[in-house]
């Protein structure tokens, strides 16, 4: 057995010495390896010994192997980078011209904002929440004090989905507001709650440059013990002046929404004029920010918190907005349309 062993790989050898092509080569390697190659057969035949002869003859068949497997991929290897080098050779190869630079892609505008305002609102103690865009009459209407029939549901048209949920529940809609996930964060954690939700929704509107059907909205609440108004004065203020990086005041006017009471208009200082009075501002001083109130009571109730002894404030401000005031965007649908020669800008 050893001798065979021996002559194989010496008839290798000296066959892999002659063979003067990368096809003769590899045509070898398979006389030799391949699945019906006289060393695999040797191999394979190896279970038939006795383990007496397999401790002598094992290690003398990995050693041929070993051997053999280490001369071929050095010859080939050879041929390879010879014909590479013969390639490279006929044309002239300037390793010195710079590349072509691969365009890069960035964070869009919105994505850039809405990080800052989560960073913001984290830094003030505030949980960042999410919820689903496929949202329940209920959670989008009824749980927040909009129940069946009342006009408010007409401020803001909705995509119904005609999938029929539970009496409780009613259809499906594409979520209007991000307020909703007001109702299924008392639910879940209780109070006190300090968060944000940044999000889509959707509303069925026929589209011009103040007006799309999808757009980014950022809802606020806050619910603990004694909390009040000065609260949610203080927490804009803050926020605002951080974001735009100057001290920017905020102005509360009284507005209608059904999930809170008193419900508020929040208006903030002109960015362009600093309230003295421009053409961005109308002349007025301020910007119109964002809806907000004292959350309803029967908003607590159908989140199960007790409204006796909790209370708090909610708002929510349109994300999409704040970034065409902040850049000065007169059209909403460039944010969404994907023209590079837009989204480079930012
Ligand atoms: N959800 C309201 C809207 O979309 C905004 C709002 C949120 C108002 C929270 C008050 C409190 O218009």
């Amino acid at each position: 057995m050893q001798e065979i062993l021996k002559k194989l790989e010496k008839e290798a050898l000296e066959s892999l010495e002659k063979a003067d092509t990368l096809e003769r080569t590899k045509e070898i390697e398979v006389q030799y390896m391949g699945r019906n190659g006289h060393l695999t057969m040797i191999l394979r035949g190896m279970k038939d010994l006795s383990d007496e002869e397999k401790r002598v003859i094992g290690p003398l068949c990995n050693s041929t192997k070993n051997t053999l497997e280490e001369a071929f991929a050095k010859k080939i290897k050879t041929f390879e980078e010879e014909a590479l080098a013969k390639e490279l050779s006929k044309e002239f190869f300037d390793t010195t011209i710079p590349g072509s630079a691969r365009p890069l892609g960035h964070i869009h505008a919105l994505s850039q904002l809405q990080e800052e305002v989560e960073k913001i609102f984290s830094q003030m103690g505030f949980t960042v929440a999410d919820g689903p865009e496929i949202e329940s009459e209920y959670y989008n209407f009824e749980g927040l004090n909009i129940p069946k029939d009342h006009p408010a549901r007409d401020m803001q048209d909705t995509f119904f989905i005609q999938e029929k949920n539970d009496e409780k529940h009613g259809r499906m809609v594409l979520r209007t507001q991000t307020s909703p996930v007001q109702i299924r964060m008392m639910e879940k954690y209780g109070a006190p709650l300090r968060l944000i939700v940044p999000g889509r929704v959707f509303r069925f509107e026929a589209t011009d440059a103040s007006h799309d059907s999808m757009f980014y909205q950022v809802e606020g609440l806050l619910i603990d013990k004694n909390i009040s108004l000065a609260h949610l004065k203080g927490v804009l203020a803050e926020f605002l002046t951080r974001l735009f990086g100057k001290p920017v005041k905020v102005r509360f006017r009284p507005g209608y929404f059904p999930f809170v009471e008193p419900g508020l208009e929040v208006d903030f200082s002109c960015l362009l004029c600093e309230g003295k009075g421009c053409r961005v501002c109308k002349h007025s001083g301020w910007m119109e920010f964002m809806g907000a109130g004292m959350v309803h009571e029967n908003v607590l109730k159908a989140g199960g918190i007790n409204s006796k002894e909790y209370q708090g404030w909610a708002f929510g401000f349109g994300l999409t907005r704040l970034v065409m005031m902040r850049y000065g965007i007169d059209d909403i649908r460039l944010l969404t349309n994907g023209d590079l020669r837009f989204n480079k800008q930012f």
